[in-house]
């Protein structure tokens, strides 16, 4: 089954590119651009990995990103990524930044798009490595800030296929960002956002109803309604799953307890990714691989979500 999974071409959809740092990284670019982390060794930083909630995940997750400044940074973050993306045969990504995570620091939108887009141009070239980049929108900042970041990126409009909604779920409903779902699709974008992680099924209804998303990000408290589920099924609504990410956030308790397999022979529209590989413990292959470790999944159920991965994209 290891061989399966790593010789089968996936696609990746859903995948925070912030969430690629590796500790390795991260200490050279400290360095080099003389920024303070709270870490001393790459043990210290995986002690730091262990979290009880999604925010206790990204107060670290936010303080890591401080040592990407320059655009080469970017670049060498994406390019680690895509290298990996090679060895794991991963020939189609959908890459996911927040813009607003390094703009709020003084780095412009610029440095940060132009790094990662040059690294994703070389991996088309280099390493058959197709991609889109969707620009996430931070829910735990205002609408008018999400505004703000559109603007931003209007001059480079033709490199972002799509719109994303991340950071702390609860508290920030989908409601907050109508308008600029709204305006974001009336300039052409594809829509995502993620839902019901750690938020209710209300969360997933309101992402539906009122931002009209074409994929949901997690989606796996969908099972706690059983018309959500119909509608889910009937539209073919896909959901991007991150079971290691969900285990490590303690939105599920165990792998073990996963509903991805129930979801999937339901016959919902779901997908295996990584989320952020560099803090949950693995890259999507291991993702895959903890499915047939500990659920259990057969070469078919495999075969189907790898199957989804393509039909899902936006290719
Ligand atoms: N940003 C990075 N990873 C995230 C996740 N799993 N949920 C919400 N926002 C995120
Ligand atoms: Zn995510």
């Amino acid at each position: 089954m290891k061989d399966l999974i790593q010789n089968l071409p996936k696609a990746e959809l859903h995948l925070h590119i912030e969430g690629t740092l590796e500790p390795e990284l991260m200490f050279r670019l400290a360095k080099k651009n003389s920024i303070k982390i709270p870490y001393k060794t790459i043990e210290e930083v995986k002690e730091a990995y262990s979290f009880n909630s999604l925010q206790s995940f990204l107060d670290i997750y936010y303080a890591g990103a401080n040592v990407l400044i320059e655009e080469q940074d970017f670049f060498d973050l994406t390019w680690a990524y895509l290298l990996t993306c090679k060895a794991q045969n991963i020939v189609h990504t959908e890459i996911m930044f927040d813009p607003q995570t390094h703009t709020n620091r003084g780095i412009k939108f610029k440095t940060v798009i132009n790094g990662i887009t040059k690294a994703l141009y070389r991996a088309k070239k280099e390493l058959e490595i197709s991609s889109f980049l969707i620009m996430s929108f931070l829910r735990h900042l205002t609408q008018e800030e999400a505004f703000k970041t559109l603007k931003d990126a209007e001059p480079f409009k033709d490199k972002i296929l799509a719109v994303g909604l991340d950071s702390s779920e609860l508290g920030n409903p989908p409601s907050k960002f109508e308008k600029v779902f709204k305006e974001a699709k009336k300039q052409g974008y594809k829509l995502v956002a993620h839902a019901g992680e750690e938020g209710d099924t209300s969360y997933i209804w309101d992402t539906l109803n009122l931002l009209h998303v074409d994929r949901i990000d997690h989606g796996i408290r969908c099972d706690e309604d059983e018309k959500l589920l119909e509608y889910l099924k009937e539209n073919k609504i896909p959901l991007t799953v991150c079971p290691l990410s969900n285990v490590k956030l303690k939105a599920v308790k165990s792998m073990k307890n996963h509903n991805i397999l129930k979801l999937l022979k339901y016959g919902l529209h779901v997908t295996v990714n990584s989320d952020d590989p560099a803090c949950f413990g693995g890259y999507l292959n291991e993702n895959y691989e903890a499915l047939v470790n500990e659920l259990g999944a057969t070469k078919e159920d495999i075969e189907k979500l790898v199957k989804n991965s393509f039909e899902d994209s936006f290719l």
